[in-house]
């Protein structure tokens, strides 16, 4: 049974990326605890198949949009929407990302700045948008980073490097706005088991591996990552902020 967090009844929460994985996770747990959400993502289909699935729960179907949010005039648009729709932003859940892997010495400029673009620039610049609303009545921002911001494995420096910024964001974007009742803070995650993962990189030898070296035997799914996600959006943390919360079994 998930905690219940009165304080996040009829808030109004933004969800980047929120169709599959963690993103839908925590779109599915902020709608159970009564919020109102918007969310974004390039997928229609799995869009359309949460939202659905969510209102047959019982709960408040989430409002989505689709396209791709590295487009700033795009990013710009779906988040006017929501806050139109909703009156507002109280919660930013800076959440899409691309792993793809890429080799160090073959990335182009191109690839290098659109995997920037997805990995690091739409957490700002949404984080821009929110913070304008968010500076009439506070609010709390949370930014998916990643443990491999700190583990930094191989095949990966483009996500490495911008999960690692993401870290710095929080900490600036934290100091800044603190005055203004915006709390700023990152989850950092570590193997969590989705479908993408399952189907691209999570092997039965790769898991064997990762949990050789967790302290705890078990497998992170999309729902221990919301459910910290819930507890940080809500006001039980509320003289939290600038922080980074390691989820990962006992791996780092
Ligand atoms: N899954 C893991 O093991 C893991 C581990 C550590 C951190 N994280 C972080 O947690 C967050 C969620 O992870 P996930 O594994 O669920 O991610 P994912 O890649 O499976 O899902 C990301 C979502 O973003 C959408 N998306 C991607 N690019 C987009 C674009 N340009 N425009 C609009 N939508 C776009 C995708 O359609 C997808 O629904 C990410 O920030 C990720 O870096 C994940």
């Amino acid at each position: 049974m998930t905690a219940s967090y009165p304080s996040l009844k009829d808030k109004k929460v933004y969800v980047t990326g929120g169709a599959t994985g963690i993103g839908a996770a925590i779109v599915a747990a902020f709608a159970a605890q009564g919020a109102r959400v918007s969310m974004v993502d390039r997928d229609a289909a799995a869009s359309k198949a949460l939202a659905d699935r969510i209102h047959a729960a019982g709960h408040l179907a989430p409002g989505w949009r689709t396209g791709d949010i590295t487009d700033q005039k795009h990013l710009d648009k779906v988040m006017d929407q929501a806050i139109n729709a909703m009156d507002g932003f109280d919660i930013l859940i800076n959440n899409v990302a691309n792993d793809q892997r890429h080799d160090p010495l073959e990335v182009t400029r191109d690839q290098w700045r659109d995997l920037m673009a997805v990995n690091l620039d739409v957490a700002f610049f949404a984080a821009q948008k929110a913070i304008g609303e968010m500076q009439k009545t506070g609010g709390v921002i949370v930014n998916l980073s990643s443990i491999n911001a700190l583990l930094a494995p191989p095949q990966m420096p483009a996500y490495v490097a911008a999960k690692s910024a993401l870290l710095g964001l929080t900490k600036s974007l934290a100091r800044e706005y603190g005055e203004d009742g915006i709390r700023v803070n990152a989850v950092t995650p570590g193997w969590v088991v989705t479908k993408r993962q399952l189907d691209s990189w999570l092997t039965p030898e790769a898991e064997e591996a990762w949990m050789q070296d967790c302290a705890l035997k078990d497998r992170i799914l999309p729902s221990d990552v919301a459910n910290l996600v819930l507890f940080l959006a809500s006001d039980e943390a509320r003289m939290i902020t600038g922080q980074s919360f390691v989820i990962d079994g006992g791996r780092t």
